[in-house]
């Protein structure tokens, strides 16, 4: 079966120094000389960063990047875990902004709305704003630029998978088990799982559909609760391991095989996801990057200088990889990741 993956560096492979020598030519080409920008280095960043919660393995990897990036950059971090609550991130934000020693504000938003007024805030503040991970649906002048994924493709991704995975399955009944009900990677996901399902005749039949909130217990009990209803279901579309895992173990208790009676695909790639492919249960995983600190505080640093003229958003660049690449290969592969 072929693959795209990519190799691993830690970094998605489009920097902000290339988004800024792509900027230096267009104005070039427009005759206007390049504003001058400041002199702040690394040392004068003091951010606070807002994350999502602690709900699954990629999570981890997200805020060991931002962690690790900052002590090696030499960067002040204020890291505030929101435990999962919208309230909690939005006065998170409200006293960063208050806070005259804080000049950069990074968001992992669990929802796409709701922080219209703490960005408003934090812009009368004089903050620079990145958001990371998730997009949200705020004005984009509100905040400097948006690092992250993009969960449609990873959607499109995940069900070309599946229509490889089913092409010689006359029935093509898939289950979603979607991520937490308003974050942009679960609304994104199955927007491009749905648009390209079609290509090859799946379909998502009323009433297996349901939010297994990113983790394991709530996935397991969501499977099972699906299987108690039918046992016509040829794969499950997981919106990320944890609840791939969990779609798994229920299928193991209805005594049916995962990854041969019914296929098994899901998002993340984290070396949990790996194990379960190594094991045949997942047949394929989609990658999300986590590891973007080092592009956000990148990006964070150009607006504290002063440049105005980043993209509005720079997706992260990913993979899938598939149990039908062998174990062997998949070890390896695992060998060179970070999380
Ligand atoms: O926003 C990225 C998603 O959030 C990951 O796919 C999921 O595991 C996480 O918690």
């Amino acid at each position: 079966m072929a693959t795209r993956s990519i190799a691993r560096t830690g970094m998605a492979l489009v920097t902000v120094a290339a988004m800024a020598a792509l900027w230096t030519g267009n104005v070039a080409a427009q005759g206007s000389p390049a504003p001058s920008l400041g002199t702040k280095t690394y040392a004068d960043m003091h951010v606070g960063f807002i994350q999502t919660g602690s709900e699954s393995g990629w999570r981890a990897a997200n805020t060991a990047s931002f962690k690790e990036t900052a002590t090696q950059l030499g960067i002040d971090l204020h890291f505030y875990d929101a435990q999962g609550k919208v309230e909690n991130q939005v006065s998170a934000f409200h006293n960063f902004n208050q806070d005259p020693s804080i000049n950069v504000i990074i968001l992992a938003a669990l929802d796409t709305t709701s922080y219209d007024d703490v960005l408003k805030e934090a812009q009368a503040a004089g903050k620079t704003v990145v958001i990371e991970d998730r997009r949200i649906d705020a004005d984009p002048s509100l905040y400097l630029t948006y690092i992250g994924s993009d969960f449609v493709n990873e959607g499109h991704e995940a069900a070309a998978a599946m229509c490889t995975l089913l092409q010689d399955s006359t029935s093509k009944n898939v289950a979603e088990i979607s991520g937490a009900v308003g974050a942009s990677a679960a609304t994104d996901r199955a927007k491009g799982f749905r648009e390209a399902m079609g290509d090859c005749g799946i379909t998502i039949p009323d009433g297996l559909s349901q939010t297994g909130n990113w983790g394991v217990p709530d996935s397991k009990a969501v499977m099972a609760a699906f299987l108690q209803k039918t046992k016509d279901i040829q794969g499950v579309f997981a919106h990320n391991d944890e609840e791939a895992i969990g779609a798994i173990q229920a299928i193991q208790d209805a005594g049916l095989v995962p990854g041969k009676d019914i296929k098994v695909v899901g998002v993340d790639a984290t070396a949990d996801g790996f194990k379960y492919m190594i094991d045949g249960t997942l047949n394929a995983d989609i990658e999300c990057n986590p590891l973007l600190a080092p592009q956000v505080y990148e990006a964070a640093l150009a607006g504290l200088n002063g440049d105005t003229t980043l993209p509005k958003w720079v997706p992260s660049q990913e993979g899938q990889f598939f149990a039908a690449q062998g174990a062997d290969a998949l070890q390896g592969i695992l060998a060179t990741r970070k999380y």
